[in-house]
């Protein structure tokens, strides 16, 4: 397991481009890694990530949302295909909520508030929010908080289904990692799996999807076999990810 915690408090942890590729780069490393199981991402109690760095758009203007790095960055994140819980605090605003919605489990502390305010500076949450959030929360909760840049506090999240559980901010990080090191015992192929299939109800069209979960159940792997043996043996199962 690994924990990355987004750290520059004097800007909200702002995803500067440099901050926003040391996640990629982190992942990077990461999935090659097979001793990492599963991430926990954080910041800390003031601010989960403020979103994009703002103070950087004026150098850079409109080319900064093309910028290869920046969108390659977006792009491991999202295609990282081991587990990532989050613990969120404090903000979790514009390119910060699209990055929660990344996550594939989601705490948050009673202090967490989320919201995309970029509407405030003529802009919308466009590293992935205006399509993730209709999905997540429905039609009517995305129009109110992308139109309006209002922010929900936890309790709102929680019962929107943006996140699993509220705590006390304190607890996030080590219910987080609890959490990771639930998912860290078992078989890496089958996270694997599993969190594919579950992202593919987002993608792809019913009938195509449930066909592929089909598929995906026919795929036998070696941790299958050894997880019903497991199981028959009253052991715990050895797996290897294969
Ligand atoms: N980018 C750059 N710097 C930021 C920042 C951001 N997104 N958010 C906060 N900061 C900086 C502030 O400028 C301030 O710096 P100084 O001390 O140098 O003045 C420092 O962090 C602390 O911020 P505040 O004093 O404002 O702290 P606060 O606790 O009163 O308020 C906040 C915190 C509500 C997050 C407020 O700072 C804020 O509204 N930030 C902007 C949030 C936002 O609009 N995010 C969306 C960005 S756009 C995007 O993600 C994607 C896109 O456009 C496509």
């Amino acid at each position: 397991m690994l924990q990355i915690t987004l750290n520059r408090p004097h800007a909200r942890n702002a995803l500067s481009k440099t901050l926003l590729s040391e996640v990629a780069d982190t992942l990077n490393i990461a999935s090659e890694d097979p001793e990492v199981r599963c991430i926990v991402l954080t910041g800390d109690n003031e601010a989960f990530s403020a979103g994009a760095d703002i103070k950087e758009m004026p150098e850079e203007g409109i080319p900064m949302f093309a910028d290869a790095s920046r969108l390659t960055a977006w792009k491991t994140i999202e295609q990282f295909r081991k587990p990532i819980v989050a613990a969120v605090n404090g903000y979790a605003l514009g390119g910060g909520c699209e990055l929660a919605l990344l996550c594939d489990i989601v705490i948050c502390g009673e202090n967490a508030q989320f919201g995309t305010p970029e509407i405030k500076i003529a802009a919308f949450p466009g590293d992935g929010g205006t399509q993730r959030l209709p999905r997540l929360i429905g039609k009517a909760r995305a129009m109110y908080m992308v139109l309006t840049g209002e922010r929900i506090n936890a309790e709102v999240a929680c019962n929107w289904g943006l996140v699993s559980e509220v705590l006390p901010s304190g607890e996030t990080v080590n219910r987080a990692l609890e959490i990771a090191e639930t998912i860290a015992e078992y078989s890496p192929i089958a996270l694997e799996m599993a969190k594919a299939e579950i992202l593919m109800s987002f993608s792809k069209p019913l009938d195509e999807s449930l066909s592929l979960e089909r598929q995906m159940l026919l795929w036998q792997t070696e941790d299958h076999d050894e997880g019903i043996k497991a199981f028959v043996e009253k052991r715990q199962p050895r797996y290897i990810g294969r």
